[in-house]
């Protein structure tokens, strides 16, 4: 089984369009489809989730639309916060990835409180990226490092393994698949340096009409690629 997980949602707008609802409602859906498809990897033993909910790209939209989706993920990252929530039901720890100093405080709070509170789950882990992009995650530990290493003034080069460690995506294992949705076939800078090996799964259904027979497939897409592979050495 694949240990690592990600999802490129998208297509909510289009959903929304052509289902004649409020662009926010797709978004809510949108929300709804993501705690689907983490609790089908729960129970096909995948231990690593990622989800990439909000570039900093995407800040770029229209300021209504930018607020009604940080308005949103407030909203769900203080109902995830309850004691009964889905996070809690199935142990999931979520931690949420990006450069978090470009969310408005509510949304900050909200998601630092989630991370906090889930930070002893253990079945799954589960990391949001929000006001990221691979590019600026880069530069941010590119920047971390030779700060360090100015203060230890030790003449050390920098490593592979030092900017690794100072990476937002530190936290969980290099990607296995990434899975996008709405027929797009880029990357849109999410997790760049994490995939170079990854296998790439791209369904021309919308996020909102992702179900469980896209996921196993591209488990078995991931699989049979990885027997070629081996067959192959
Ligand atoms: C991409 O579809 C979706 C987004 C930019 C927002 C996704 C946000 C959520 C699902 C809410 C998540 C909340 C939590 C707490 C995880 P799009 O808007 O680019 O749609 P389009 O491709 O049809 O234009």
């Amino acid at each position: 089984m694949p240990s690592h997980v990600s999802f490129i949602m998208d297509g909510n707008r289009r959903y929304a369009r052509k289902n004649k609802l409020k662009q926010v409602a797709g978004h809510e859906a949108g929300y709804f489809a993501l705690l689907s498809m983490v609790t089908y990897c729960y129970e096909l033993g995948i231990k690593y989730v990622t989800a990439y909910a909000f570039s900093i790209d995407n800040f770029n939209r229209r300021p209504e639309e930018v607020q009604s989706i940080m308005d949103l993920m407030t909203e769900k990252f203080e109902l995830l916060c309850r004691k009964d929530s889905v996070v809690n039901g199935y142990s999931i720890r979520v931690h949420v990835s990006g450069n978090l100093q470009l969310l408005p405080q509510h949304s900050r709070d909200a998601a630092n409180k989630l991370m906090s509170l889930t930070v002893n789950n253990f079945g799954l882990l589960l990391t949001i990226c929000v006001a990221y992009t691979s590019t600026d995650e880069i530069i941010h530990a590119v920047e971390k490092c030779c700060e360090e290493k100015w203060v230890e003034n030790d003449g050390r080069t920098i490593s592979l393994a030092d900017i690794e460690k100072r990476m937002y995506m530190e936290i969980a294992p290099d990607l296995d698949i990434v899975i996008r949705t709405s027929g797009e076939n880029r990357l849109s800078n999410f997790l760049l340096w994490q995939t170079a090996k990854s296998y790439l799964y791209s369904t021309s259904a919308l996020w909102l009409e992702i179900r469980i027979w896209h996921l196993v497939w591209a488990v078995f897409n991931f699989q049979r690629y990885q027997l070629l592979q081996k067959k192959e050495e």
